[in-house]
């Protein structure tokens, strides 16, 4: 079968899953496919197409759990069923964080970038932790990541080995660590000290109220996501409460948080925390959701 009578196939209507899945498995740019319409396919790629086309349309599997990679500001990055699948309103905290780190370029520059780390806390695949990185690699000395599940980290761990050439060619000395972690309790147990610079800490904690997941969220994602990745019980905040009273205790200097969460959930926020915590909308997706940029009064 040549690749046209593939693609036109009346049957298989999903033009757009079909062409993704065949550059996948031809490992091929959309302009080499469609500049080589008359070419033979193998069998077994034929085969593999139409299994993953149809498990996409009959059992409604997400096209990036079939391909085993999501797109993600502007990388390609591994993913599976033990990572929820990064969502277009999380690149906005990516613009959130360069935005805020280019005010201080414009003010008295006057950090020492050794002295800067990154937090990114509930990793998941490791989009945030690397976009944020190589957006602003000067900035930062140190950065690390951490989730509570092992097969969570270990997406992030095979993202990690993909990246991290990249962001070591950038910054050479960049102190790297992870740790799988309940929120920040790693800090607990960490042998350095947190640095004298600014830490920037990045979290989309699961922030959806359990009612909302079960009436409200798409059966597929219900059936094929990691619900811990997403709920956050009751009102949905239970995680952030958790990291906030971890962060009383452990009183880090110079730290800017940057949260995504539902825009109702911010003001519950500042009223349970507002005596200790200033919290600043910075970013909407849609009219729903926010990026928060938040600090210890
Ligand atoms: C909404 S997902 C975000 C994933 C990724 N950071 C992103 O923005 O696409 C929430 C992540 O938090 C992790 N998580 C859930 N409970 C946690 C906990 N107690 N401590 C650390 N991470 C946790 C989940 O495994 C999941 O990877």
């Amino acid at each position: 079968m040549i690749l046209s009578d593939l693609l036109w196939c009346t049957d298989l209507k999903e033009k757009f899953v079909l062409q993704k899945l065949l550059c996948t498995f031809l490992s091929c740019s959309k302009e080499q496919l469609w500049t080589n319409m008359d070419k033979e396919i193998p069998d077994d790629i034929i085969q593999k197409t139409i299994a993953a086309y149809k498990s996409y349309v009959e059992d409604k599997k997400p096209l990036e759990y079939i391909l085993g990679h999501v797109d993600f500001f502007g990388r390609e990055f591994f993913v599976d069923e033990a990572t929820l699948i990064p969502r277009p309103e999380t690149e906005y905290m990516i613009n959130a964080v360069t935005e805020y780190i280019n005010s201080l370029k414009l003010g008295a520059w006057s950090l020492k970038p050794k002295e800067n780390l990154l937090l990114d806390i509930g990793t998941g695949c490791w989009v945030l932790w690397i976009s944020v990185l190589l957006q602003n690699p000067e900035y930062f000395g140190e950065a690390i990541f951490t989730d509570y599940f092992e097969n969570a980290l270990a997406i992030a761990k095979k993202n990690f080995e993909t990246y991290t050439k990249e962001i070591l060619a950038l910054k050479s000395d960049l102190k790297i660590c992870f740790f799988q972690s309940d929120l920040l309790d790693f800090l607990v147990h960490w042998t350095s000290k947190l640095p004298d610079g600014t830490t920037i800490l990045v979290a989309n904690l699961p922030y959806i109220p359990e009612a909302t997941f079960e009436q409200n969220v798409a059966d597929n994602v219900k059936k094929r996501e990691p619900k811990p990745a997403f709920v956050g019980w009751d009102d949905g905040l239970d995680y952030y409460r958790k990291m906030f009273e971890q962060l009383f205790v452990l009183q880090p200097k110079n730290l800017v948080m940057f949260l995504e969460m539902m825009t109702w959930q911010v003001d519950i926020l500042r009223q349970d925390f507002g005596d200790r915590i200033a919290f600043e909308e910075v970013k909407t997706f849609h009219f729903n959701i926010r990026i928060v940029k938040a600090y210890l009064k």
